[in-house]
């Protein structure tokens, strides 16, 4: 990849800021714990995968700034950092997933000193990091024999390089077929209110000269009944047990879409976003954001004052609508 979405380099978090793509390429230095978790929440960095990623950086720099001796006070100091990453935002298992590993670290490392642990904390994070762009290239692996030669792929939100180490989920299946050189154009939803598919999908693929076409999310339908979308590939935030899964908002009704007109339905995502401690998705906490997304345009305001809005920020798949996941171990069809 042209760019790098997040990497730990020399005492910094540093990752690109995608508040600020695609009209500006800045990347945010986050030199404490604090500032990763604002990058998470404020969307800096974004995309299940790559919150993981974030999320074990900030464990791990953190803990570089803790001052104790002793593991027991040390411990009792992360468990703090460790809680505070998690309020950031609450649908992405891989959030909890990163932590979760990260404090396996911590407690794998009991007999050692902390100057040690800290040390096996930060290259904990980095491979992370490195798992992370793996699993996403066997992903693309996995989903490419999914796509035919000259399909016209319809994808939401931004599941690619840049919600990821690298590559990719959704977007690591449309890499993975590109680069078998099949010929695969990609419709990119705009994705309403915070336009990870105009801003970013758009950019990325553009990037990388896979030809994409940017359409607003309410012509999806339009588009299916006309005969322009040949399959559809997303990712996800959280997958139940039963294969329920959420992903960013509208996905639900792009899957309800599908069905209607026999469109293939693929979620792509890494082993890490299943929660096997729920059932199905209605047991998934699905984000409430910031009105002012929705009210607001690039800070001008287009709604008027005062009037009720709701912004979930996601929305759940059920199982029934999805064709099959396709993961790093290979692709999972209903049973
Ligand atoms: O709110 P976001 O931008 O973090 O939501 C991102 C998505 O919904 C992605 O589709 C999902 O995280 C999969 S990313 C590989």
């Amino acid at each position: 990849m042209s760019f790098k979405t997040i990497e730990y380099k020399g005492d910094s978090v540093v990752l690109i800021d995608q508040t600020k793509l695609p009209s500006k390429e800045v990347y945010a230095v986050c030199k404490d714990y604090k500032a990763v978790g604002r990058a998470i929440k404020n969307m800096l960095i974004r995309g299940a995968p790559a919150i993981g990623v974030a999320a074990a950086m900030g464990v791990a720099i953190g803990a570089a700034g803790i001052v104790a001796d002793d593991f027991d006070t040390f411990k009792k100091r992360l468990d703090k950092i460790c809680d505070h990453l998690s309020q950031t935002r609450p649908t992405a298992v891989n959030l909890f997933w990163a932590i979760d590993r990260m404090q396996n670290v911590v407690e794998a490392n009991r007999g050692k000193s902390v100057k040690q642990i800290k040390k096996a904390l930060i290259a904990e994070s980095k491979r992370v990091l490195k798992e992370d762009i793996s699993i996403c290239k066997l992903i693309g692996a996995n989903g490419a024999d999914l796509l035919d030669d000259g399909d016209n792929v319809l994808t939401h939100c931004n599941a690619g390089a840049l919600a990821t180490g690298g590559y990719g989920t959704a977007l690591g299946v449309i890499r993975g077929a590109h680069s078998q050189r099949k010929k695969i154009h990609v419709y990119a939803d705009e994705t309403r209110p915070f336009l990870q598919g105009a801003r970013l999908t758009a950019w990325e693929l553009m990037k990388d000269n896979i030809p994409v076409t940017l359409i607003t999310d309410n012509m999806a339908g339009h588009l299916m009944k006309k005969g322009l979308i040949d399959k559809i590939v997303v990712g996800a935030d959280r997958i139940a047990s039963n294969g329920d899964a959420a992903n960013k908002i509208g996905t639900y009704t792009l899957s309800v879409l599908a069905k209607e007109h026999k469109i293939p339905f693929y979620v792509a995502a890494p082993v890490s976003t299943f929660d096997f401690n729920i059932r199905t998705g209605d047991e998934i906490n699905i984000e409430e954001r910031d009105t002012a997304e929705v009210t607001h345009v690039f800070g001008k305001r287009i709604a008027p004052e005062n009037v009720s809005v709701r912004n979930p920020a996601f929305d759940v798949t059920p199982n029934k609508y999805i064709t099959a996941i396709v993961t790093e171990r290979g692709v999972l069809r209903k049973p």
